[in-house]
């Protein structure tokens, strides 16, 4: 039997997961790390955290498994997307990683804007200049920190700097290099236009792989401290969220995916490049050789959830510790309790500022409606219909674009819920299902794996054996009424708000 790793190099944590050839999950292991904010809209993480992380879970998840290691042919990386990595000639990090979420960048993202071409930026890179991605994040260390930009050797995502520690190899694969607003999407390739325009060299960035493709071995020093083989295959992988789209199946067209992790993603396959002239959800390139794929995202989706039940649940937080239930558990249960809807409040989830479809790194969250009868568990819930309502703004544009939605797959620590699935199938008019594994990414990149090592001819062929589906929900007509109205406001709340959010940044400098 052939087994390979899925690494997941999340914002929370790594997960690491030993899969079998049939996608079967043998063993796992997690371990979170820090996140820092030091400055309003800023996002921070330590690529040591991370490195840390992928090599205790690695000798966790074997030794758990009790597979021989001569058996582990290979092991795919997936990760957190965007993050900037600057690293030394000796292979040492510079400063701590400018995060996806960070939004310090919109001065840099009028340079970018100004010096490509608003036009000729979507036309190669198929996206606007956005705060969350890279490019703006390197123009940014270029303006405040020259003396760290002078000594970078290298510039490299989350998981390429995990690929880099394994293997010794500077390199990245095409999904990922997407979100860095460096690439030529429709061609796969570095951009020399944006390259030269923004007067980076070239050099700098690693080599572009497919997202299958063998990108190195695991060297004597990393296989000594995870417990692997040296030599054991490392594939390209891919950005957290085309992983996921891999391991939930989503490699043909018709078939949409609603993640719901710290982000909200809505995910859709492409045959072709297809592009949002707003630029209100991008288009990257897929794990999937010859495909592309549109993503709208909420910045803050779980990331809601976990606000609200860090600073409001201590009591839920307190019975989960003492009793061993999850805690998001009982916070489902709680917001099944209120009625959809919640009467009129409503929650706009832009704790984070939003991309789609507003891409405003000022907006904020806000609760909006609420009166005397309404309780702790209408705010609940009204935080997981407000995370729903971001998502269906991406669902509409996806729709607009003319791309074809048969079936959506939840995903995501969200999609384990099954009272978020229901306002989804409600919002979205669609049916709502679920897949036989919830380890979306860490499968996804296993899966590539198991392509690179020779298991499986293609991806297609890859998944098609290993996912199938196993719950169903319809959408229940009354509901998609009132979610329909209920959007309306919504939309409307934040183009209420929109000069507000600016007036608390400008004015009031906050
Ligand atoms: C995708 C994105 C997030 C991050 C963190 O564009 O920003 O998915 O990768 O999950």
């Amino acid at each position: 039997m052939t087994y390979v790793l899925g690494i997941d190099i999340g914002t929370s944590g790594t997960k690491t997961i030993l899969f079998d050839e049939k996608g079967n999950n043998i063993s796992s292991a997690f371990k979170g790390y820090p996140l820092y904010q030091p400055e309003i809209r800023w996002a921070e993480q330590n690529p040591e955290d991370w490195w840390n992380a992928v090599v205790v879970t690695i000798n966790s998840a074997i030794q758990k498994s009790g597979v021989d290691i001569k058996d582990i042919k290979g092991l795919g990386l997936s990760g957190q997307m965007h993050g900037l990595v600057m690293i030394d000639k000796e292979g040492q990090v510079l400063r701590p990683s400018i995060i996806w979420c960070d939004q310090r960048t919109t001065k840099e993202c009028d340079e970018i804007t100004s010096l490509v071409g608003a036009e000729r930026l979507i036309e190669i890179t198929a996206n606007p200049a956005l705060t969350g991605f890279t490019a703006s994040k390197i123009m940014w260390v270029k303006k405040h920190e020259p003396e760290i930009y002078e000594k970078t050797y290298k510039i490299l995502l989350p998981k390429d700097y995990i690929r880099f520690m394994l293997t010794g190899e500077y390199c990245t694969e095409v999904s990922d290099a997407s979100g860095m607003q460096l690439l030529d999407v429709p061609n796969r390739k570095w951009s020399d236009e944006v390259l030269e325009k923004l007067n980076i060299d070239k050099n700098l960035l690693g080599k572009v792989y497919e997202s299958q493709e063998v990108t190195g071995v695991v060297n004597k020093v990393a296989a000594k401290l995870t417990g692997l083989k040296e030599g054991t295959k490392v594939v390209g992988g891919a950005g957290d969220q085309a992983a996921g789209a891999v391991g939930n199946g989503i490699v043909r067209p018709g078939v949409i995916s609603s993640t719901i992790g710290t982000s909200g993603v809505v995910f859709a396959h492409t045959d072709k490049v297809t592009i949002d002239k707003k630029g209100r959800v991008h288009t990257f390139c897929h794990a999937v050789p010859g495909a592309w794929h549109i993503m709208g995202v909420t910045q803050a989706a779980g990331l809601s959830l976990k606000w609200f039940k860090d600073n409001l649940c201590g009591l839920e937080n307190q019975n989960a510790d003492s009793s061993g239930i999850d805690v998001y558990e009982e916070l489902n249960r709680e917001a099944e309790s209120a009625k959809p809807g919640v009467d009129g409040l409503m929650y706009l989830p832009y704790l984070m500022g939003e991309r789609t479809p507003h891409l405003d790194p000022y907006a904020r969250g806000v609760f909006f409606g609420l009166n005397a009868r309404h309780n702790k568990n209408d705010m609940l819930r009204s935080v997981m219909e407000g995370v729903g309502y971001s998502l269906l703004d991406c669902m509409d544009i996806i729709n607009e674009m003319g791309i074809t939605v048969d079936e959506v797959r939840a995903s995501g620590g969200g999609g384990k819920s099954e009272v978020w699935r229901q306002i989804q199938a409600d919002m979205f008019n669609s049916e709502v299902v679920t897949i036989n594994s919830s380890e979306g990414p860490a499968l996804g990149v296993a899966i590539l794996a198991l392509v690179g090592v020779g298991v499986y001819s293609s991806v297609v062929e890859a998944c098609d054996t290993i996912i199938h589906k196993v719950t169903y929900q319809k959408p229940i007509n009354e509901n998609v009424e009132l979610y329909s109205k209920y959007h309306e406001i919504y939309k409307r709340l934040y183009t209420a708000l929109k000069p507000e959010f600016l007036y608390l940044k400008e004015k009031i400098k906050n």
